[in-house]
C-alpha cells in the first residue's frame, strides 16, 4: 500500500534504502524490467515488470513514478 512494501513480500520503494542498486531513475527502469529473482530480504522473486506485461513506455512511467516518490523535492 502506498509503495511501503510488506515485511518478507517486498520492499518499501519510499525510503532511501536500496537493496540491489544506487536508487537512480535508470537503475529503476532496468530493475523493473528484469525483476527480482534472488531477493535479499523477501521470500519469493520479484517477476519480471512485477509479473505485468507493461510496455517499456509504461516501464519507464512507473519507474519515474518510483523515483519521484523516494526522492521528494527539498524545501
Ligand atoms: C510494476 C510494479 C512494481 C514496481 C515498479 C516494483 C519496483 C521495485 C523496485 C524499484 C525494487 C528495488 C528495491 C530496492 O532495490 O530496494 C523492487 C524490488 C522487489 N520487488 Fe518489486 N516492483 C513491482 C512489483 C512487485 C510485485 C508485484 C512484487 C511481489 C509481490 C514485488 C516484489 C519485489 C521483491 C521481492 C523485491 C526484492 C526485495 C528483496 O531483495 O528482498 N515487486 N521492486
Amino acid at each position: 500500500m502506498n509503495a511501503r512494501g510488506l515485511p518478507g513480500l517486498a520492499p518499501n520503494l519510499t525510503d532511501k534504502t536500496w537493496l540491489h542498486g544506487d536508487g537512480s531513475y535508470d537503475f529503476i527502469v532496468a530493475l523493473v524490467q528484469k525483476g527480482v529473482p534472488k531477493p535479499k530480504q523477501a521470500s519469493a522473486p520479484m517477476l519480471p515488470k512485477g509479473g505485468t506485461n507493461l510496455t517499456d513506455e509504461q516501464v519507464r512511467a512507473v519507474a519515474a513514478y518510483v523515483y519521484s516518490i523516494s526522492h521528494p523535492p527539498k524545501p
